[in-house]
């Protein structure tokens, strides 16, 4: 019997190979260059990603094979200064590819995974106004509470003198602060510095499912079942958590006015604001939107702010120099105002170029993301990169192989160098700031990226302000350590704490 059926098997595979090389010969990419297995087989994407370092794998291939490469049968990779506008501009219809379902329960819609344009654009709507920059004068107190926590527990450390893992700390604060900005509490992360419910832990795990499965998105729906026992429980904490706070909310005796104005100061949560939007339109803004926005906000926002606070931070303390140039700025900003408060206004953070460029500079040495941003060539077909692509062919730019082109960013390219940021040159500024692209481009580009921003902003001039930082173990003569499973995680980014005199 068992025999029966491996010759069943092996039939169909045999099959299919043939059916795939078929396939092969005979389309009008067959040309594009790329590994021998990633013509006929998915397979060798799927082992590429699996060892989680594709950034590195994309950046050899095009050194290898040039500006476009493939990376499956139909998967093309670019590294070229005009992809990236033709792919993902305003108005143009490359949906997401599906990568993307993966990413979602099955059946069930979100903002980052959706991927029909027309009903994209309907959710974007919905959401938009609680992440745009006039609302962030309503998070700016619960940034001031995380960060005040934090300080405590910097100071604790200081005091005992040990290395302490700051990739993990950064994700206590990013976790708290969304936390807070989303239900007005925190989880209790900074608190007890653990992983509290198991969510970073799950989070993880959920990345490395959902970018390996994404490349066999059949896959999904049969494998989902089994979500808890393969990611563990974290997520489900995240969904418990909203569903406890939505159900605290809807019992309160008064909803807010959606339509009133920001006020600073005031602290005001999304779940206040997407109750009362429910509150006015039930059946427009459903309890799904609400359970959406906010679990979105926990597991979108969350790791890819801590990854990016460390990489500020990191870089700062590979390069003394940028670190001391920023101290002066963050020192001589707070005399002018005459204050000597310890939160950071974020108004004030605005108003310092040279803290903009050294957070802008580090996004672009390591983005979080580092897969390409997968989208689909839609009907017609298109030309990219000055090649025709069919349509249903599937394309992207990895961030990673974006940011250090040398035909952007110059030769220096590769180089840690905030000042280039700052070039009077606005012209070439302008340029790089077109292939920025840390949040992504275009429609799809990240609906949080104010918010985080205003969580970094806030953050970074305080940790400097108040505290040395030595690297520990190996790292002062070696890079960090990372893993890629969609996010750019680094493993062993260790550090020693000192709290300065007067902090
Ligand atoms: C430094 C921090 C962050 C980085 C680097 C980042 C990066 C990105 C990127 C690259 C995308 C586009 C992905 C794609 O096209 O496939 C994206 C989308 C998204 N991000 Fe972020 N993100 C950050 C923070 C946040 C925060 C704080 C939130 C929520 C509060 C958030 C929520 C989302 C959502 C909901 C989407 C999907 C948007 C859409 O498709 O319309 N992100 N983010």
């Amino acid at each position: 019997m068992l025999l029966k059926l491996a010759a069943i098997v092996g039939c169909l595979a045999g099959l299919q190979l043939l059916y795939r090389v078929f396939k092969h010969v005979t389309s009008p990419l067959r040309s594009v260059p790329g590994p021998f297995l990633a013509r006929f087989t998915d397979l060798w994407y799927f082992r590429a990603l699996w060892k989680a370092k594709f950034e590195v794998v994309n950046k050899e291939l095009h050194q290898k094979y040039g500006p476009i490469i493939r990376y499956g049968p139909n998967r093309y990779s670019f590294d070229d200064v005009t992809a990236a506008k033709t792919i993902y501009s305003h108005g143009t219809q490359f949906a997401k590819s599906d990568w993307y379902e993966a990413w979602s329960k099955p059946g069930v819609w979100n903002l980052f995974a959706e991927r029909d344009i027309t009903q994209h654009s309907k959710y974007r709507r919905q959401f938009q106004t609680e992440y745009s920059m006039s609302s962030l004068v309503e998070y700016e107190p619960f940034v001031d509470e995380c960060a005040a926590v934090f300080d405590q527990r910097l100071q604790e450390l200081s005091q005992c003198g040990l290395p302490v893992n700051m990739g993990h700390w950064m994700q206590c604060y990013a976790f708290d602060v969304i936390g807070c900005i989303t239900f007005s509490k925190r989880l209790g992360f900074l608190d007890q510095g653990l992983d509290i419910g198991g969510v970073i832990s799950a989070i993880e795990n959920a990345l490395v499912y959902s970018s390996l499965v994404g490349i066999y998105p059949f896959l999904h729906p049969y494998l989902f079942s089994f979500i808890g026992w393969l990611v563990g429980g974290g997520t489900g904490y995240v969904f418990a958590y909203t569903t406890q706070c939505m159900e605290e909310h809807q019992a309160a005796a008064q909803v807010m006015d959606v339509d009133e104005k920001p006020i600073p100061g005031r602290a005001r949560d999304f779940i206040s604001k997407f109750v009362a939007k429910h509150h006015r339109d039930p059946d427009v803004f459903t309890p799904e939107h609400i359970m959406e926005g906010c679990s979105n906000n926990m597991i979108a926002g969350s790791d890819t702010t801590a990854i990016s606070l460390s990489a500020i931070l990191y870089y700062l303390l590979k390069n003394p120099n940028t670190l001391a140039k920023l101290r002066e700025e963050v020192k001589a900003a707070q005399l002018a105002a005459g204050t000597s408060s310890k939160d950071i206004p974020f108004k004030m953070s605005q108003a310092m170029p040279y803290l903009q460029a050294v957070i802008k500079e580090a996004l672009r040495m390591h983005p979080a993301t580092g897969l390409p941003i997968e989208r689909v060539v839609p009907v017609g077909g298109a030309t990219i990169a000055g090649r025709f692509f069919p349509q249903g062919s599937v394309v992207g730019v990895n961030t990673w192989i974006e940011h250090r082109n040398p035909r952007i960013f110059g030769e220096d390219a590769n180089e840690f160098k905030p000042e280039r940021w700052l070039s009077d040159d606005t012209e070439k500024v302008s340029f790089m700031n077109r292939h920025w692209m840390p949040f992504g481009l275009g429609s799809r580009t990240c609906i949080g990226r104010h918010i985080s921003h205003l969580e970094i902003s806030k953050l970074i001039p305080r940790l400097v302000r108040d505290y040395d930082f030595e690297l520990a173990g190996d790292l002062d003569k070696n890079e960090w350590k990372t893993d890629n499973y969609w996010f750019v995680k680094p493993t062993n980014f260790s550090v020693r704490i000192i709290a300065r005199k007067g902090s």
